[in-house]
């Protein structure tokens, strides 16, 4: 469903002329439902790819390759067809839900704007089917929800609000930009496992980028591997893991903390300073 070749970016810098290439001619895939995980350290270019792809990035840069999503080029598509593609087919979870949220609407009002057809909809029908989007996210207390402003929820149940946001509008490709990094761990591995429930729920794709490796590969079909704006590798877990192809992947699995260290084999001491 996505395809995405030679992807290139680069910006100039206004004063001096000066040319700095931020993606280096990216190519990689996505099929209907799989999940590709972007990792790689700040700065190496994750979120400039999803930028590109929701075609956000900064003004005056100048974007290479194609995009392809289902039979689309979206760097060449233009006008209403790009728009609708854009606004219906893809949805962007980002690392602050705080500010995927306008501070002065209710809930409500946010998940209704949402809706693929909520125009229309007699205002009893629109607010249950809001308040069902909540409990598919594991909202219990709907009508409390619903009624309140951004900063009256904690980030964990207003992250789970933005991912209810997301998917109301049935889109094909979920873009998630470090969506738990904000939120404390085990907030984090809650909204990990609803976002990844209702992915396979509804059969979404999605590209999910984080710092984190275990993280990615838990919730990922396919890893890339991200440095200085250019993918190194991509390939299952199993395989960045067990047979990383370059010496960054090797580093980068070297340098994650290790929740649950290898048991070591116990040394038996037998006075002689051998091992058993
Ligand atoms: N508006 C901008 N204009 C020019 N360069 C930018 C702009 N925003 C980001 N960059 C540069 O683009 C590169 C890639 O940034 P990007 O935000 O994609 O990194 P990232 O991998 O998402 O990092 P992080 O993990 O910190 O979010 C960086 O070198 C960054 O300095
Ligand atoms: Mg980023």
């Amino acid at each position: 469903m996505l395809d995405v070749r030679g992807l290139t970016l680069s910006v100039t810098d206004p004063d001096t002329g000066h040319e700095t290439e931020i993606l280096r001619g990216n190519s990689f895939s996505l099929g209907q439902g799989e999940a590709l995980g972007l990792v790689g350290e700040s700065g190496s270019g994750k979120s400039m790819t999803l930028k590109c792809l929701l075609g956000i990035e900064p003004s005056g840069a100048r974007v290479g390759g194609s995009i392809d999503f289902a039979g689309t080029d979206l760097l060449r598509a233009g006008g209403e067809k790009l728009r609708r593609i854009r606004a219906n087919e893809l949805a962007l979870i980002a690392q602050n839900p705080h500010g995927a949220l306008n501070p002065v609407l209710h809930v409500e009002r946010f998940l209704i704007e949402g809706m693929a057809d909520a125009r229309g909809l007699p205002k009893a029908e629109a607010k249950a089917r809001a308040a069902g989007l909540l409990q598919q996210v594991g909202i219990t207390d709907t009508d409390r929800v619903l009624r309140s402003y951004p900063h009256q929820l904690s980030g964990g149940m207003l992250q789970r609000v933005v991912i209810a946001g997301a998917i109301s509008g049935e889109p094909r490709l979920l873009l998630a930009d470090e969506p738990t990094t904000a939120l404390d761990v085990t907030t984090q591995a809650e909204v990990v496992a609803i976002l990844d429930e209702k992915r396979r729920e509804h059969g979404l794709s999605m590209i999910f980028v984080t710092h984190d490796l275990d993280l990615a590969a838990a919730v990922c079909d396919r890893l890339a591997v991200m440095k200085d704006g250019a993918i190194l590798e991509i390939g299952t877990p199993e395989e960045i893991r067990d047979r990383p192809k370059t010496e960054y992947t090797r580093a980068l699995m070297a340098a994650r903390p290790l929740l649950h260290p290898e048991p070591r084999e116990p040394v038996m001491n037998d006075g002689t300073g051998a091992r058993a």
